[in-house]
């Protein structure tokens, strides 16, 4: 049984990472510490919650003694730091909790690692870092670390912070670096379920800037199987990027979630842009398909469409977030647009 600690498994990426590996494989016991912030949610994990193979805690990756508990009595050898402030817009709203949860609580993950001398350290990181792109060109593991938002440059100061570890202290750590998600369970402040929902309830769909940016779409099953794959087979002090080779334009994404949704394009509306905003992200996954044999399985034409209609069929799973505290964050993060 191999006993890993993943952290910020309430939130989106961690857990459909939960959910989906404690279906295919019976020889992990997942201890889950979230601190639940607006971020997670238990129901996310409801499929999950009552197998004997998992483990949750509420509980901040910041609190030291609370870290060095969980690995004294889980016996913890393996590490996947989901964690963190995940969004570039509240970074640009309050960047303090970001370096504090993104940068100071790796920290404590890698000091507590260290001394239980972990056999796998895996730091769930971002495209983000490397910046943005031209309109040509792709990130590869060597293409300078760059980043631009309070959001990204905290996940880079987690990066070179982890592979100094592994130089200095000979720290066997994994850095992944995905482009952007989607799939179900996503906060809807995000791009996708944000245009979903907007469109269901008939309210307007903010597009930054001129909506030409450029992302580089991934299924989220296919990023934490690529996880999981790194995990196993990644050489330690190793970067992986993942991504699926599916650039797409902002406003083409959106016009493609009205079409499926049958509505009309006058709920767009172009508002004031995201300062410092990434113009264009695409990956260069061919280090992770060629070393580990990982390819992503899903097409996004399918996977967009499923997505969709996990919106449509889990309204009550958005409606009790979109009804709490999203409402100040959506009014401070838009009003003025
Ligand atoms: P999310 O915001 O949906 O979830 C983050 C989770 O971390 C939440 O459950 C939250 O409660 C928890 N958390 C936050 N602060 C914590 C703390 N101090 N202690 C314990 N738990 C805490 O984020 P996500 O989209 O699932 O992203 C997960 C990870 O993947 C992040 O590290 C993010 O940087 C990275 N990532 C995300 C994407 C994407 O497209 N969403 C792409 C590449 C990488
Ligand atoms: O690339 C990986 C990153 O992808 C992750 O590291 C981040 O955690 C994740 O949040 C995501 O960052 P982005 O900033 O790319 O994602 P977001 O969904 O916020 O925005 C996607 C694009 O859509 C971006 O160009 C901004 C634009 N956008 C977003 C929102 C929320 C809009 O035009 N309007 C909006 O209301």
């Amino acid at each position: 049984m191999k006993n890993i600690l993943v952290t910020g498994g309430a939130g989106f990426i961690g857990s459909n990472f939960i959910n989906h590996i404690l279906k295919e494989r019976d020889d992990y016991f997942i201890v889950n510490l979230d601190k639940l912030t607006y971020a997670g949610n238990l129901e996310n994990l409801k499929e999950s919650e009552n197998n004997p193979n998992y483990v949750f805690i509420k509980g901040d990756i910041l609190n030291n003694e609370l870290v060095n508990y969980i690995f004294e009595k889980y016996k913890i050898k393996y590490v996947i730091n989901f964690a963190a402030e995940s969004h570039v817009d509240r970074s640009i709203l309050g960047a303090e909790v970001f370096y504090r949860t993104n940068v100071i609580g790796t920290n404590v993950l890698l000091e507590t690692a260290r001394r239980f001398e972990v056999e796998r350290f895996l730091q769930v990181s971002t495209d983000e870092v490397y910046g943005s792109l031209g309109p040509t060109g792709l990130f590869t593991e060597s293409t300078p670390i760059s980043p631009n938002s309070p959001y990204s440059s905290s996940k880079a100061a987690a990066d070179l912070m982890v592979q100094a570890y592994y130089h200095t202290y000979g720290m066997p750590v994994l850095i992944t670096r995905c482009s952007n998600n989607y799939g179900p369970f996503q906060f809807p402040e995000k791009l996708i379920p944000l245009m979903i929902i907007n469109t269901l309830n008939n309210k307007k769909l903010p597009v930054y800037g001129d909506g030409l940016n450029v992302r580089d779409w991934i299924y989220v099953i296919d990023h934490n199987k690529a996880v999981d794959l790194v995990l196993e087979k990644g050489k330690v002090g190793e970067v992986y990027n993942i991504g699926a080779t599916n650039e797409m334009r902002n406003i083409d994404i959106i016009k493609l979630i009205l079409k499926y949704l049958n509505k009309g394009e006058e709920l767009i509306e172009y508002v004031k842009d995201r300062p410092g905003h990434d113009r264009r992200y695409a990956i260069d996954s061919s280090k992770i398909q060629n070393e580990l044999g990982w390819k992503p399985e899903f097409s996004f034409e399918s996977a967009i469409q499923f997505t969709i209609d996990w919106y449509l069929k889990n309204q009550s799973w958005w409606e009790r977030i979109i009804s709490g505290d999203y409402i100040k964050y959506y009014n401070e993060q838009y009003q003025n647009k």
